[in-house]
């Protein structure tokens, strides 16, 4: 899947570069990496830390031809393919928070942020993109975000090798996309399913509808979060934000 890789220094981020390539017709399996960006962005309009030499900030254009109501499946085998890819390099006990961000003791320490583009309702290209906090120290951080954010350097004690982290991905990424074009989303929905931190558990959603709670029991063949209410009833959830699991 992966066939050209650009690494770059500073950008503003890989996300714009990998977009304008986009559209400029570069095809699925472009992978843009850079050192630094300046504007590194995250879900929810929120801004990424990404400061020069500490993390591995890259996106990916991915092609799939897929319906637009399927991009949430792409999302969370990103994540999957992210948190195994973790698990290989480090020791670490890593777990995905729906949809798609990695947690490590309950705090946060990659993120994957997906923009699609699409015509007539199918997907023109997506840009997976994807934050690790590999090597930043505490005072990488802003204040706030020291009780939510963490590094795999503060969990584990030791440097990591970005490449290595780069590598990991690619080949879990490319085994799990295989597999997604072969077999479809079942195999991904299982394995999702059994790395989430996230199920089971009481916990609220802010939706776009309004917020409530809710026990998240699993995910739906399309890649909603089915959510249990307190009244009984079942509801698909696309898209929310949850609250932090409780540990
Ligand atoms: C999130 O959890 O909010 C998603 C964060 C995604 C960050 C990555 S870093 C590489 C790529 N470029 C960006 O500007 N954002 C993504």
């Amino acid at each position: 899947l992966v066939r050209s890789i650009k690494l770059l220094d500073t950008v503003d981020s890989t996300q714009n570069v990998a977009q304008r390539l986009a559209e400029e017709g570069a095809p699925e399996g472009t992978l843009i990496i850079a050192d630094h960006q300046t504007s590194g962005r995250g879900r929810h309009g929120r801004s990424w830390v990404s400061p020069a030499g500490k993390g591995v900030w890259m996106s990916l254009v991915l092609r799939p031809g897929i319906p637009l109501q399927f991009a949430p499946q792409l999302t969370l085998l990103a994540a999957v393919a992210l948190c195994r890819a973790l698990k290989s390099v480090t020791s670490l006990e890593i777990g995905i928070k729906w949809p798609n961000d990695l947690l490590i003791g309950g705090k946060k320490i990659s993120g994957i942020l997906l923009e699609s583009t699409a015509e007539d309702e199918r997907l023109r290209y997506v840009i997976a993109g994807i934050g690790v906090s590999v090597n930043l120290e505490r005072g990488d951080y802003p204040p706030e975000l020291l009780d939510v954010a963490t590094s795999l350097l503060i969990e584990s004690g030791g440097q990591i090798e970005r490449s290595d982290v780069v590598a990991a991905f690619i080949r879990e990424f490319e085994h799990l996309y295989a597999l997604y074009q072969q077999e479809g989303f079942g195999p991904i929905r299982t394995l999702w399913e059994a790395l989430s931190v996230t199920l089971h558990k009481l916990t609220r959603l802010y939706s776009p509808a309004g917020e409530f709670e809710g026990t998240p029991i699993g995910l739906d063949e399309r890649g909603a979060l089915l959510v249990k209410k307190s009244d009984g009833s079942i509801v698909p959830v696309f898209s929310a934000e949850m609250s932090a699991p409780k540990a």
